[in-house]
């Protein structure tokens, strides 16, 4: 009698179990509940008519349901769940000497110390960050030691029952729709990259993935085929031949344009650290060819006052003033900014959210009024790695780097912006660091 009064209870408890387990269940989920639940009320049954022997009695059946989950690729690694449901006695002992109980055996099934869990993509176990994206079958296994006991001293007294679940890896930014990449809040992607299935995709302005062209990143030049994917990358630098960056300060000035023209001419760029006080509305046409030619924008204050004299806040709008007004003339933001004569202190550089870039050649363009002193200078000073020192705001240094420019290039300079000579010289930049050359 105590044995029926036990086994009434777990299965009142199995009930229990079930019952909140159910509730948790959703509606897509049915047809694998009723997978589940039909062979379980048919053993219901037959220990009800089979009650008096003994076999049938003690026979319980645990069921292992691994749940179907869901993640974000690179969420690290994926949290296998488990529900386990009895029908049977819990307090039948499985194992006389230690006293080990249907209940134990369930108590380590929920801890997962019985079970093993995987789950693969061919070989390839998925146990870290960085997964592709797709839906994957969960294995769900018992461990060598239990599976033995089951098979031997145990069976005919428990049975376990498996179903597995899957695992959906979804893309961490969004998903397609055509040739558009949705984020998951609704958004369109424009003007990122995002990887899908382990292809890159570089989503353009308007949120189109682009194909069948190139793309420049940095000094990086991107060829896309036809569906979009990366076919070849290619520095538009060579880090093994030397460089020079030829930087520009207090623009804009008259002869800017004429020295846009002469760097389009020779297909190279430079640096254009920009005065506030100089921007006007008529020159926005200026701005736009500097984007356009792939220079690079700096800040150069907008009063050009000595920064380590200036309060914090001051110097905020003093920088916030000079982006402003290149933002709503060029459309884009300064990348690196240069202190009015080179110079900051620590307060200075604390406020500074760009990198500090100074120069290591200086063609004291600023003593003289004769461009063949300035081009001398140049010609004399530039090596590898070098940050030279110009003003598009006096006629003889634009005249003298018009003429230095096809020099340097046949002396075999490349001739490029302070960013990109970075990155090709495997230089990070910091915001708030000072930098004189890239040697
Ligand atoms: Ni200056």
């Amino acid at each position: 009698m105590d044995g029926n009064r036990d086994s009434n209870s777990s299965r009142r408890n199995a009930y229990k179990i079930r019952r909140k387990y159910r509730k948790k269940r959703r509606n897509e989920r049915l047809l694998i509940r009723a997978c589940i639940v039909l062979p379980f009320l048919v053993v219901l049954v037959g220990s009800g008519v089979f009650a008096a022997s003994s076999i049938i009695t003690h026979a319980s059946t645990i069921y292992v349901e691994t749940q179907n989950i869901e993640m974000y690729q690179d969420g690290g690694e994926p949290q296998f769940k488990t529900v386990v449901t009895v029908d049977g006695d819990l307090e039948y002992v499985l194992d006389k000497e230690t006293g080990y109980t249907v209940a134990d055996f369930v108590a380590d099934l929920e801890a997962g110390n019985a079970l093993s869990i995987t789950c693969a993509v061919g070989d390839t176990y998925i146990d870290s960050d960085g997964y592709l994206e797709g839906s994957y079958a969960i294995d769900t296994s018992l461990v060598a030691d239990y599976e033995a006991k089951l098979m031997e001293e145990w069976r005919g007294n428990v049975n376990v029952e498996i179903v597995d679940g899957s695992l959906e890896v979804k893309n961490k930014t969004g998903y397609w729709e055509g040739d558009v990449f949705t984020s998951w809040d609704g958004a369109v992607v424009s003007k990122q990259w995002v990887k899908v299935q382990g292809e890159s995709y570089y989503l353009n302005e308007e949120g189109h993935k682009l194909t069948n062209t190139e793309y420049q990143e940095g000094i990086t030049i991107y060829t896309f085929d036809e569906n979009g994917i990366v076919t070849g990358t290619e520095n538009c630098i060579d880090p093994d031949l030397p460089m020079l960056a030829l930087t520009f300060d207090d623009g804009i000035g008259s002869y800017t344009m004429e020295l846009l023209e002469a760097l389009e001419e020779y297909d190279v760029r430079a640096t254009f650290f920009m005065q506030g006080s100089n921007i006007q509305e008529s020159e926005a046409e200026v701005l736009q060819k500097m984007v356009e030619l792939g220079c690079e924008i700096g800040n150069h204050s907008t009063n050009h006052p000595d920064l380590a004299t200036l309060s914090a806040a001051e110097i905020e709008e003093e920088m916030e003033t000079t982006d402003a007004l290149i933002y709503k003339y060029a459309g884009v933001l300064p990348t690196v900014m240069r202190p009015p004569y080179g110079s900051t202190d620590d307060e200075a550089e604390a406020v500074i959210n760009y990198p500090i870039i100074n120069w290591n050649v200086d063609t004291e363009d600023w003593k003289t009024d004769n461009s063949s002193d300035v081009l001398d200078e140049i010609l004399s000073e530039a090596s590898d790695g070098d940050i030279i020192l110009m003003h598009d705001v006096k006629s003889w240094s634009v005249e003298a780097a018009i003429e230095a420019i096809p020099i340097l290039l046949e002396e075999g300079y490349q001739l490029v912006t302070v960013s990109e000579m970075a990155e090709a010289k495997g230089i990070d930049l910091e915001d708030g660091e000072v930098y004189y050359m890239f040697p």
